[in-house]
C-alpha cells in the first residue's frame, strides 16, 4: 500500500479508505440518500440480498452522473442460498436486481458453520467471477478457521473480509490475520450503530481536543488499524463528516480508545462461530 487513502488486496483489488453502508436505505428516499453519498464523494457502496435494496443501489448508480467504472457496487449472498445451485441462481438474481449487468464485489454474508455449506457457496462465487457476473469475490464474518478451509479446498482467498469492528469490539486478531494474507478488512457497524459509542467520554474528549467530532475520531481509529469502515448515514452532512479522512490519532489517543474494548462488545451479539443468518 503506497497511498493511505486506498487499500489493496493480494489480488490487486484497490478500494477507497471509506465505503458507504446502505442498510435500511430503500425506495425513493434510499435512492436520494445514496445519490447524496455519491455526490459528497463515496465510491464504494455496500448492499446485500437480505437488505432488499440492491434495486435501490442500482437505481442510484444509474441516476448519478459519476461514471459506472468509478463506483464499486457490493452485494452479499444470503445464508439460505449456500448450496451450489442456489448460490449460482442467487448471484445472478442479485445482478438482475441491481440492473447493472455485473457487481464489482460480491461477498458471502455469513459462514453459517453449523449448516456447513459455505464451501459450496465459495465454489459458486469463484465460478460467477469466471463467468464475469462479479468482478471480485469475498466474504463477511469469516473467522481465520473458515478462511483456512477456503484456502485449503480451493486455493482461492477472498479479496475482502467484512467483519464487525468498532472500539467496543476491535476484532484485532481477525484484522491481523486478514492483513497477513492480503485480505482487505472492511468494518461493519463502524460507529457501533451510532449509539452510546459516540457519547463515550474518551471519544468525546479526543474529538474536543482535536476540534473534530466523535464519529470522525472513531473512523480515524479504524484507519489507524488498517480497516476500511462502512459508515451508514441517511443525512448528507453526516455522510460528508464521515468521509473526512485527514484526521490522524496519536498513539496515546489509540491507547485511550483501546480501554473501550469489552468481551461482550458486539453490537448485537452475533458470533460468527454460532450465529446462523439465512
Ligand atoms: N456484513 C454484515 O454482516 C453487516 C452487518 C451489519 C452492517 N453491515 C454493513 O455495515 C454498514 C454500517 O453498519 P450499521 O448501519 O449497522 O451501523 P453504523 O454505520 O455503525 O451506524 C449507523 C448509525 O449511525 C448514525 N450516524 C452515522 N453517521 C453519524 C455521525 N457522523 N454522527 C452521529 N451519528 C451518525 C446513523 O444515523 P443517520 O443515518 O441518521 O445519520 C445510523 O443510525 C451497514 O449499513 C451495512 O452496509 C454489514
Amino acid at each position: 500500500m503506497t497511498d493511505s487513502s486506498y487499500l489493496t488486496s493480494h489480488d490487486g483489488l484497490t478500494l477507497p479508505a471509506v465505503g458507504f453502508g446502505t442498510y435500511q436505505l430503500k425506495g425513493e428516499a434510499g435512492v436520494g440518500s445514496i445519490l447524496d453519498a455519491i455526490d459528497v464523494g463515496y465510491r464504494l457502496l455496500d448492499s446485500a440480498f437480505n437488505y432488499e435494496n440492491e434495486g435501490t443501489v442500482g437505481e442510484a448508480v444509474r441516476r448519478t452522473g459519476v461514471p459506472r467504472e468509478e463506483l464499486i457496487v457490493t452485494s452479499k449472498l444470503p445464508g439460505r442460498h449456500h448450496a451450489y445451485e442456489l448460490a449460482t441462481q442467487s448471484i445472478a438474481e442479485s445482478v438482475f436486481r441491481t440492473g447493472l449487468g455485473y457487481l464489482d464485489l460480491h461477498l458471502i454474508h455469513w459462514p453459517n458453520p453449523k449448516v456447513g455449506k459455505y464451501m459450496e457457496a465459495w465454489r459458486a462465487m469463484i465460478d460467477a467471477r469466471e463467468a464475469g457476473l462479479v468482478r471480485h469475490i469475498g466474504v463477511c464474518n469469516f473467522e481465520p478457521e473458515h478462511l483456512e478451509t477456503l484456502m485449503a479446498e480451493t486455493g482461492v482467498l477472498p479479496s475482502v473480509n467484512q467483519i464487525e469492528v468498532h472500539p467496543y469490539f476491535p476484532n484485532l486478531e481477525a484484522i491481523a490475520w486478514n492483513r497477513d494474507h492480503g485480505i482487505i478488512t472492511e468494518g461493519w457497524s463502524p460507529l457501533g450503530r451510532g449509539t452510546q459509542l459516540l457519547q463515550e467520554p474518551v471519544i468525546v474528549g479526543i474529538a474536543e481536543r482535536l476540534g473534530s467530532d466523535p464519529a470522525a475520531v472513531v473512523l480515524a481509529w479504524h484507519r489507524a488499524h488498517g480497516v476500511l469502515p462502512l459508515p451508514k448515514s441517511g443525512n448528507r452532512e453526516r455522510q460528508l463528516a464521515n468521509l473526512a479522512t485527514s484526521l490522524v490519532l496519536s498513539d496515546d489517543d489509540l491507547t485511550q480508545i483501546a480501554t473501550l474494548a469489552r468481551p461482550d462488545g458486539r453490537t448485537t451479539g452475533q458470533d460468527p462461530l454460532t450465529w446462523e443468518e439465512f
